[in-house]
């Protein structure tokens, strides 16, 4: 079925099968989140204002997350190239779609709908540490830009936090990266034994390989989101290193 995919909110073209998709999505999610989301990510969902209730208002969002971080969602119709992406992170611009799946599509979609964007990425760019660790890794893209090799390694640095980072609280394994946080298979794969658990190293994260067309088989895991936001200059370090290392070869 020809999908839409709308460059901007016009919430009143949001129809009851959208409702009903938002509202399943988010009990569901929530149920398991409780327990085994960060707990600054569950604040953040208070924070910002999302329930069941309601489809989030990209403009209401935007109005939240202008007095407590400045950041704002930046809409588009489907995933945008990686160094448009980076560039807007710089500017503390994180871009959503606004569409959704179709409720025939609850449990798996291929392309990231809004759910996924806005339910499981924004809560947590109310968050200081989150927030200034993503825009400055933005803002080391945007000195990179067309070195794929160092793009390369900026993407699994991420694709390893903000997509599917875990950390750790009182000795218990939470979740936030958004590819968890919006999917059931994935949140119940990453709290389970069968997938691998590192400690956070930002050198082993940029020598990983990912997939995106999988349930993850490794997760790296935090100790506190100020080591997230602490991991900046040796990001740097290590990016400089390895693309000397790339010239030198
Ligand atoms: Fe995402």
């Amino acid at each position: 079925m020809e999908r839409s995919r709308p460059s901007q909110q016009v919430y009143e073209n949001y129809t009851q099968e959208n409702l009903l998709v938002w509202q399943t999505l988010f009990n569901r999610q929530m149920m398991t989140l409780r327990n085994h989301a960060s707990s600054d990510f569950l604040k953040s969902v208070k924070k910002i204002g999302f329930s069941s209730l309601r489809i989030p208002d990209f403009s209401n969002v935007n109005l939240r997350l202008k007095t407590m971080t400045g950041w704002k969602l930046h809409t588009v119709p489907c995933i945008s190239p990686i160094e448009e992406f980076f560039q807007l992170l710089s500017e503390k611009e994180f871009t959503a779609t606004c569409w959704l799946r179709n409720f025939e599509e609850l449990d798996y979609i291929e392309e990231p709908d809004m759910f996924h964007d806005v339910f499981g990425h924004a809560p947590l760019l109310t968050h200081p540490d989150y927030c200034s660790f993503f825009q400055q890794l933005g803002e080391i893209a945007c000195r990179y830009k067309g070195i794929p090799e160092a793009m390369q390694r900026l993407q699994r640095l991420y694709w390893f936090t903000i997509e599917f980072g875990m950390i750790e609280e009182n000795n218990e394994l939470k979740i936030y990266g958004a590819g968890i946080i919006s999917s059931k298979e994935e949140t119940a794969h990453a709290l389970g034994n069968s997938s691998k658990k590192h400690a956070f190293n930002v050198n082993t994260m940029m020598n990983h390989a990912f997939r995106t067309d999988i349930i993850q088989g490794d997760y790296y895991v935090l100790k506190s989101f100020e080591q997230l936001r602490n991991s900046i200059p040796e990001i740097e370090l290590e990016l400089q290193r390895s693309v000397e290392l790339k010239k030198t070869a």
